[in-house]
């Protein structure tokens, strides 16, 4: 049996990843965080020692590399060459490569591959950039969440350790991420025309979950 999907889409530091986690709670979805399997190659690619600006060499390392996933916690994650590698896929060197990585047609083929088969573990709430417009299309929920670029660099800052960079800094990687993401030429980052979009300025992580519970209870 195939699960159903809530697809939640938008740029870096929308709240897609804490919203979608608290909405799989509430609807009892297992929760699969895209961006981390694009991460996940790319941090395959850098142990190795290849240019992540390098495609046919980025090729090679996603034959080589084995992913197996798991069900852990409410949510579908993988292991690299039997390794979880969830702290080290968040590294800033990823953050810097992994546009390049997510850009190459071939790795976008079999990431969107891997998470068409997640749907055999049940019912999912998949978050990343073209979940309602290219993976499930047939989703039977789209959302769309974005922010003010100020409100995304404040929150991302937020997030990270103490004296690692400055807002400023911040603002500039995320800038760069979301152009790179929007502008390239397989899958961009872009709204499903059937999406609903939650501008999430100024509005609490509950605030944001709570009106997506009640889309998702009208249209149940
Ligand atoms: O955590 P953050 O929102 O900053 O990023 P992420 O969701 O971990 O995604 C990291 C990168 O993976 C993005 O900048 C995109 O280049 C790529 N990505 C993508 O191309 N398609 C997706 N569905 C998810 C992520």
């Amino acid at each position: 049996m195939m699960g159903k999907v809530i697809a939640i889409d938008g740029p870096s530091a929308s709240g897609k990843s804490t919203v979608a986690r608290r909405v799989a709670a509430v609807c009892t979805g297992l929760y699969v965080d895209s961006g981390s399997l694009y991460r996940g190659v790319t941090h395959a690619v850098l142990t190795r020692g290849i240019d992540p600006e390098d495609a046919s060499e980025v090729v090679r390392v996603l034959r080589e590399a084995d992913i197996s996933f798991v069900e852990d916690n409410g949510a579908v994650t993988f292991r690299l060459d039997g390794e979880d590698v969830s702290d080290a896929i968040r590294r800033p060197e990823i953050n810097r490569s992994v546009s390049a990585v997510a850009a190459v047609a071939a790795v976008r083929e079999r990431v969107t591959q891997w998470l068409r088969d997640m749907r055999t573990h049940g019912d999912l709430v998949m978050e990343g950039r073209d979940i309602g417009t290219v993976v499930f299309p047939d989703a039977s929920h789209k959302f769309y969440l974005n922010a003010s670029e100020e409100e995304r660099a404040r929150r991302r800052h937020a997030e990270m350790p103490a004296d690692d960079a400055s807002v400023e800094e911040v603002d500039r990687s995320l800038r760069r991420r979301d152009k790179l993401d929007s502008t390239r030429k397989v899958a961009p980052l872009k709204t499903a025309p059937d999406a609903i979009v939650v501008d999430t300025t100024g509005l609490s992580i509950e605030e944001v979950v709570q009106c997506i519970v009640d889309h998702l209870g009208e249209r149940a």
